[in-house]
């Protein structure tokens, strides 16, 4: 919030999250993460082999076209000879051509290669991401999973479509030049290689500077990108606590420190050029110089000139080649990013056991529900969940719930009750299997949860959710969420039953309202009535509301309570909520208070207690 008062200069500033990690990082696992990103490219063998030729031809054109000044001023310029020279210059024209065009097909061929294998990486990326556990994103931040694609995959994008052929191009340039340099003229190559090793340590003193200013740059980015997020995102509670100027102070401060560190990372780079073109200046004079001396005595001034043409473009691709090389290695760190989260361990479905709608054989009615067990025999889904000393924790230092044991009978209303923290969602999560138990057993109708299939399981299941998520889509799609194939019928009704029915015909295009942003035009407890209205439309045979009415005023939830009396009709339900009201018409209510069943009974039980209940229930009543 805007009283973070985190020294700016401070390192692990805010930002951390979300902030590109960008820059000249470097790959950890060079080798391996290279040969992975080849495993992607491998599928474009064909192509990558058209491309490495088109390369060698096109650098073999670039670097000998200028060799042909050679035999252009010796042979004919200066015996005169116009018709060889005219000839000689076709020649010329037709070697550089074919060098444009393969660097130009080269280049394209490298996109098409790219774009499709980038698509490819962001699609595996996405589809791991749907497999991973929800353990995962609880320790990797929202920020941190979209900089996978917002920045990584767009460095691995950048590499391939540039820097990847460019490198090649350049280093081959580079080694063809000196090559064709050292036939020339060695004495004449021996100026150059002097300058080269000056210009050598100017990039590499330069180079590395600038990799550290840099790299404080994209750190400053992270820093003011990180704190514009989470100022946008708390904007109303900015404006709650007038918190403008402090915001304002708190950016300004982020904002000069970028200000500070790209300027310095700037004029680093900005020295880069200009310092190697003087020297490559000073190069040519150099050789112009010893050169001239030199022809003059051999005579050999069509030698010269080819030389004098290396000699000016040798210089050219050192700056390239250190540019592009620190391109490709942070595309081979985000690459590697990338990877970190392809590999982390998916949710694991060792579960066989699956539900089926019977077909009227073996006893059952036709269409009731049931769990098909591997030997091909089928049980009745009645909705019988058991707890039996369950023990739990998020992470392995905090135990969230202590050898807890429940029972819901098939038909009945569970009700939890307890103060925030308690675990109520915790018990909810694990009898979907969001988690693994660390000891003790669940089990659904008879059968360990851990031996049904997973996708089963959460179709057996209605979840209303305590956080209410809704998609960009109109309200009858949101609906439809559950159980695709409902019919128009179907969505009206489960909304009449959840009471959202008379609001959703009151927006402007009623069923077929966009709603975008997360439902953000609607209120609260709106957003919890569709959320409501998707879990019936799902029709499932257990339903788990985590305090799904907590927004809904006193007077709604009256009335939806019939329509939800008939939703929970034949089915188990759990119910959590914090009024207490809701859940007096419980089978069984259990208070939880830190992780523990504390007391567990119906509504007059528990008041006769006189325990936690009657306090939580009295308390309310006086507030009431
Ligand atoms: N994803 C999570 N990772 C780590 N700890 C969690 C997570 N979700 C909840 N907790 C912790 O588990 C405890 C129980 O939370 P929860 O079951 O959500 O309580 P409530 O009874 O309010 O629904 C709390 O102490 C909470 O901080
Ligand atoms: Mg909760």
């Amino acid at each position: 919030m805007a009283e973070n008062k985190a020294t700016p200069r401070g390192p692990g500033g805010p930002g951390g999250r979300g902030a590109p990690r960008g820059g000249f990082q470097k790959p950890r696992d060079l080798r391996g993460t290279v040969g992975k990103l080849m495993r992607y490219l491998g599928r474009y063998k064909a192509l990558l082999i058209v491309v490495t030729v088109m390369l060698v031809v096109s650098s073999l054109c670039t670097v000998g076209g200028s060799y042909l000044l050679k035999p252009l001023i010796n042979d004919y310029i200066l015996p005169g000879d116009f018709a060889g020279l005219a000839r000689m210059l076709v020649v010329m024209a037709a070697v550089y051509l074919t060098g444009a065009l393969c660097s130009y097909g080269y280049a394209r061929i490298m996109v098409h290669v790219s774009q499709n294998t980038v698509a490819q990486l962001r699609e595996d990326l996405f589809a791991r991401m749907q497999a991973l556990p929800l353990r995962y994103f609880d320790a990797h931040t929202h920020g941190e999973l979209m900089s996978r694609y917002t920045n990584d995959i767009e460095t691995v994008s950048e590499a391939l479509n540039n820097s990847f052929g460019s490198l090649i191009s350049c280093t081959l340039n580079f080694t063809l030049t000196i090559v064709m340099m050292l036939v020339l003229n060695p004495l004449l190559t021996l100026v150059t290689f002097g300058v080269l090793a000056v210009m050598l340590a100017v990039v590499s003193a330069i180079g590395s500077r600038s990799r550290r200013y840099f790299a404080a740059q994209q750190k400053a980015l992270g820093a003011v990108n990180g704190y514009i997020e989470e100022m946008t995102e708390g904007q109303k509670v900015i404006k709650v606590f007038n918190h403008e100027q402090a915001a304002m102070e708190g950016f300004r401060q982020r904002n000069e420190d970028y200000q500070r560190a790209g300027t310095r990372a700037q004029i680093f780079s900005g020295i880069m050029m200009p310092a190697m073109g003087n020297l490559g200046y000073m190069n040519y004079a150099l050789t112009c110089c010893v050169g001239g001396y030199l022809a003059i005595r051999s005579g050999d001034l069509g030698g010269l000139a080819a030389f004098l043409q290396y000699s000016r473009q040798f210089s050219q691709p050192i700056t390239q080649i250190s540019q592009q090389v620190n391109t490709i290695l942070s595309a081979v760190a985000g690459a590697e990013r990338v990877f970190e989260v392809m590999e982390a361990e998916p949710e694991v479905d060792e579960g066989q056991v699956t539900l089926v709608r019977s077909d009227g054989s073996g006893g059952l009615p036709q269409g009731a529900w049931a769990w098909r067990q591997t030997d091909g025999s089928l049980v009745p889904l009645r909705g019988d969940v058991r707890f039996e000393h369950v023990t739990f924790g998020y992470v392995p230092e905090k135990t969230v719930l202590h050898d807890v044991s429940l029972y819901a009978k098939p038909g009945q209303k569970i009700a939890f009750v307890g103060s925030t923290g308690a675990g109520k969602t915790t018990i909810t999560n694990l009898i979907n299997r969001f988690y693994e138990i660390q000891s003790g057993t669940i089990t659904y109708d008879g059968i360990d949860v851990r031996r049904i299939e997973k996708d089963s399981l959460r179709r057996s299941l209605g979840v209303v959710l305590q956080d209410t998520h809704l998609f960009t889509g109109t309200v009858a799609d949101n609906i439809r969420y559950g159980r695709p194939d409902a019919t128009d019928q179907e969505v009206r009704a489960a909304a009449r039953l959840a009471g959202a029915d008379s609001f959703i015909r009151r927006l402007p295009q009623g069923y077929d309202t966009v709603l975008s942003g997360d439902g953000g035009s609607l209120s609260q407890g709106e957003r919890q009535l569709l959320n409501i209205a998707r879990a019936a439309c799902a029709d499932p045979p257990v339903l788990i509301l985590d305090e799904a009415t907590s927004s809904i005023d006193t007077r709604t939830e009256q009335l939806i309570e019939r329509g939800m009396d008939a939703l929970m009709a034949g089915r188990t339900v759990f119910v959590i909520a914090h009024r207490l009201s809701t859940v007096r018409n419980a089978k069984a209510i259990l208070v939880l208070e830190q992780g523990t069943v504390i007391e567990r009974g119906d509504h007059e039980e528990l008041l006769a207690q006189k325990g936690r209940y009657y306090q939580l229930y009295t308390g309310q009543a006086e507030l009431d």
